[in-house]
């Protein structure tokens, strides 16, 4: 039987500097979806990429001194390399320049065209380049004229450009929002959404003048004109499966099931995409995943104040697990979240390496030692899997492996009740003892394979070592520490007691 097909995709980052943890959370999000739909058997295509267009690159190029071809060749590696060391299982790599892609978003724009969408007009407003954003004035007002992610004053904007009529579908995508046909996940974002909305999508302008905009697909037809950047940005969805022309293959992976963006950019998918989708006649993706922003220290990212922390300060000291369990346990799946070094490292101690690394280990030596390294086949406990199932139906990753903590707490919780070691002690008086303490390891190894399972989604790797310690029935002579202690940003509390 053919299994059932699941598309899952990430927004694609601008290639204006190096990959920060922010787009890693788009990434990881979708690899945990991804990895869960695969183990409930499904066929999963997963989406990543780079946004290359747009004057925001542009400008960076001019910096550097490369044409911005030259830049984006030099940099998007960083990206494709950023998603293999985060053990990130994606499908696909779309790059915005890529030749297909631009093809493909110049059909899409006649297909627009075509339907009546878009007309001719001029833009007088204003526009932030670090959002590649046009600027109502009322928000331009409120901001005192400058933009309060980037801090830099907007542009004024005078110029001939195409409209794309987005209010024709305003009542359509309201109640596609709110009908829960596209569902917007968390709920608070879909009321954001909702009332943002209020008085209806305002139409936008779509492309801008070759002579203020050079880095980007050109408007078909018109070769004074370049496309927006979002355009063509948000079109990749598609493009990457192999809209228009490759039929069978977009057909049957579109409409996606989860669409996964930061909180910064609903707007442009929760907007301009399901119009676009509608004016093409396609179906709308199922969900959107909106998750939140990672402070560091409290403070905002930002490459000024250089407090950027990045998977290379990260993996290569703790291992690729290790930063994804940060991320995704310790910032809620959808709301802001923190990092320091202290609570990661508090994590990667107490949690990865005494909770679970601890008692994987201390379970497998029991096997070893007092059983030559058999394990028995009691009959296992089965675990109640509901709250896990249900936080990751309910997009909750973080609760899920809370509730994945639940049974790991319980489990060594449990070994401290029962003490195997006493057991082990009486087995020469007693004969009922070595099937007593059989059961117990038995017990306890199950209940580890039932966590591995548990973990694939999110830790991979250690998911896979522990299956490597107990699957086979036959534990290894050779244990290594799952997660040895590291103190490099906090100090050892056994420092102290090694110096006594
Ligand atoms: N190029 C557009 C997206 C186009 S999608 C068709 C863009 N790029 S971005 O580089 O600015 O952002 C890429 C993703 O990273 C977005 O989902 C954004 O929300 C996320 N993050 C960027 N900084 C972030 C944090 N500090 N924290 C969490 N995610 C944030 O927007």
């Amino acid at each position: 039987m053919t299994k059932q097909h699941a598309y899952i995709t990430t927004a694609i980052p601008y290639v204006n500097g190096l990959p920060h943890i922010g787009h890693a959370m788009d990434y990881m999000l979708a690899d945990v979806w991804a990895r869960y739909a695969r183990q409930n058997d499904r066929e999963v295509r997963f989406q990543t990429g780079v946004d290359e267009h747009g004057n925001k690159i542009a400008a960076k190029a001019a910096e550097n001194n490369l044409t911005p071809q030259a830049y984006v060749d030099q940099l998007y590696e960083n990206f494709k390399k950023m998603i293999a060391e985060l053990n990130i299982s994606s499908t696909d790599f779309i790059r915005t320049t890529d030749a297909h892609h631009c093809e493909a978003v110049q059909y899409i724009w006649r297909q627009l065209a075509a339907g009546g969408y878009i007309y001719k007009g001029s833009y007088e407003g204003w526009y932030c380049q670090g959002c590649e954003a046009f600027v109502t004035d009322t928000e331009a007002a409120e901001n005192n004229g400058v933009c309060p992610d980037h801090k830099t004053p907007y542009q004024r904007l005078s110029e001939e450009n195409y409209y794309f009529k987005t209010s024709a579908f305003s009542d359509k995508i309201r109640e596609a929002i709110e009908s829960g046909r596209m569902k917007i996940v968390p709920e608070f974002r879909k009321k954001e959404f909702l009332a943002l909305i209020g008085n209806g999508l305002q139409d936008v302008s779509v492309s801008r003048p070759r002579k203020n905009l050079s880095w980007g697909v050109a408007v078909p037809d018109d070769d004074s004109q370049v496309m927006y950047v979002w355009l063509d940005a948000l079109s990749n969805y598609i493009t990457v499966i192999g809209y228009p022309d490759r039929t069978e293959e977009w057909q049957s992976f579109w409409p996606a099931d989860v669409q996964v963006v930061g909180k910064d950019i609903l707007r442009f998918h929760a907007g301009i995409w399901p119009a676009m989708l509608m004016a093409l006649d396609l179906p709308l993706p199922k969900v959107l995943l909106v998750h939140g922003f990672i402070n560091v220290n409290g403070a905002k990212m930002s490459k000024s104040l250089g407090n950027g922390v990045g998977p290379s300060d990260i993996v290569p000291h703790y291992g690729v697990d290790a930063f994804r369990y940060y991320f995704l346990r310790h910032v809620p799946t959808q709301e802001d979240g923190d990092f320091t070094w202290e609570k990661f490292e508090a994590a990667y101690n107490g949690e990865l390496g005494n909770d679970l690394g601890n008692l994987v280990q201390r379970v497998a030596k029991m096997v070893l030692s007092y059983q030559a390294g058999v394990i028995g086949d009691a009959p296992q406990a089965e675990h109640d899997m509901g709250p896990y199932r249900a936080a990751m139906e309910s997009f909750n990753f973080d609760r899920a492996l809370a509730e994945v903590w639940q049974t790991i707490r319980s489990l060594n919780q449990y070994i401290e009740r029962v003490q195997p070691w006493q057991v082990a002690k009486k087995r020469d008086k007693d004969p009922e003892a070595e099937v007593h303490l059989s059961e117990i390891l038995a017990y306890a190894c199950g209940t580890l394979l039932q966590v591995a399972d548990m973990l694939t989604p999110f830790l991979p790797q250690t998911a896979d070592n522990i299956r490597g310690l107990f699957a086979s029935g036959v534990v290894p002579q050779e244990l290594a520490p799952l997660f040895p202690r590291i103190y490099i940003h906090t100090p050892d509390p056994r420092g102290a007691k090694q110096a006594s």
